[in-house]
């Protein structure tokens, strides 16, 4: 981590490149992606208009999406040229590399003040290998490397840990981005000290994706709630039926272990109660990347902790949104990350939304600290229109403290 931030450059006439993680959730609407939440791309802003009023020419890398080594047309950079332009009030330039004569060529042209964007990252393998020689073709355009890309922090990649290595060894400034040092500051100091009760909510598909931050919780929080389709992973490790639930049958003894691990800890570690199970169908439509769009017909309420062999779970209940809300009232610090069910889908939103509710009213109404981590979350909030009714939203998932240690 560099321990210079932007505040302490001089970047006048120099080329800035900076890595920023504008991983923004996207969707196709009528042939074009859109993003539907722009928080990452503005939480950059104040970093980027202190160094376009300083002078320096902006070169902007990132990534989007997976693509793994390959033009993935929806993967790409181009929207958010787009949107980073509507949301700076200034023109921001556009190449569909990320190294090479186009590039160079582009940064060629630029002026002091002036913004680019370059493309995907990732639709080359180095990057994610972090290859030196990448990490070199990346840096030729570089005087001075900034990241501000804080949910991109804990991958040591080329565009996040090679490049600034080349521009260091070349006697270049390395510093973080305004938005970095925030985050830094603000989970560091709040999630290492909470207020009590601590109460974590924990959603998204994936108990192997958020096991490292379980385990480290489980010796910090009071109550974690658990939601989404990971919920499912543990039930199976309690021996009930799941039936199409996206489950991980390979982390059922990661699920065990963390319940074992929060028996041990005294940690109140809760569960669904119920859900709400729908069955899925294909249907003949494709989505853009040829797979057929998969419909829920038939969503009902499920009291019963088996799931019947046709339907897959959503949604947390209403019992369960509760028992969860119950808790969230007495929270003195909340950490809410991953959502509880299928959101995107109106008929799956209920049990996100009132959880965003309840998170609300405990920061409002009770004075509660409530820190969201991870894009869905923020997107959920974003979307109930109570975004700004919690006291911190992170701009990373994987990168928050918490999973990170
Ligand atoms: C994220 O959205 O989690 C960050 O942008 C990092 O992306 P990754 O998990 O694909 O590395
Ligand atoms: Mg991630």
């Amino acid at each position: 981590m560099a321990k210079l931030t932007v505040r302490d450059l001089d970047v006048r006439g120099k080329r800035v490149f900076m890595r920023v993680d504008y991983n923004v959730p996207l969707e196709e609407k009528d042939g074009q992606m859109v993003i539907t939440d722009a928080t990452r791309i503005v939480e950059t802003l104040p970093t980027l208009k202190l160094l376009i009023e300083r002078g320096g020419k902006l070169i902007l890398t990132a990534h989007l999406g997976r693509p793994k080594g390959k033009r993935e047309a929806t993967m790409s950079l181009k929207p958010v040229a787009g949107k980073l332009s509507e949301l700076l009030g200034k023109r921001v330039g556009f190449v569909d590399d990320c190294i090479g004569e186009n590039v160079d060529t582009a940064v060629a042209g630029m002026k002091n003040g002036d913004v680019l964007l370059l493309e995907n990252v990732r639709y080359y393998n180095e990057e994610e290998k972090n290859d030196p020689a990448f990490a070199e073709k990346l840096a030729k355009v570089a005087d001075v490397y900034v990241n501000d890309a804080f949910g991109a922090a804990h991958r040591a990649h080329a565009s996040t840990e090679g490049v600034a290595r080349v521009v260091a060894k070349r006697g270049g400034k390395c510093a973080a981005g305004l938005l970095m040092e925030r985050e830094l500051k603000f989970l560091g100091d709040e999630l290492d000290n909470p207020a009590r009760p601590f109460v974590v909510i924990l959603g998204g598909a994936k108990v192997s994706d958020k096991i490292k931050v379980i385990d480290r919780l489980l010796d910090k929080a009071d109550t974690i709630l658990i939601g989404g389709a990971m919920a499912y992973t543990f039930r199976l490790a309690q021996g009930y039926k799941t039936g199409k639930s996206l489950v991980e049958p390979d982390a059922i003894d990661t699920a065990k272990s963390a319940l074992a691990k929060a028996k041990a800890k005294n940690v109140k570690f809760l569960l669904p109660c119920d859900d709400v199970i729908a069955t899925p169908v294909k249907t003949d439509k494709l989505d853009k990347k040829g797979k057929p769009v998969i419909e829920f017909q038939n969503p009902t309420t499920n009291g019963d902790m088996n799931c019947p062999d046709n339907a897959a779970g959503l949604d947390i209940g209403p019992a369960t949104v509760m028992a969860y809300a119950a808790e969230l009232l007495t929270a003195k610090t909340i950490l809410w990350n991953g959502p509880m069910g299928l959101f995107e889908n109106k008929q799956f939103a209920s049990g996100t939304n009132a959880i965003a509710q309840a998170v609300a009213d405990a920061t409002q109404k009770r004075g509660a600290k409530s820190i969201i981590g991870g894009g869905d979350s923020v997107k959920a909030l974003n979307k109930a229109k109570l975004g700004d009714k919690v006291t911190f939203m992170s701009t990373g998932g994987g990168a928050s403290p918490a999973s990170r240690r």
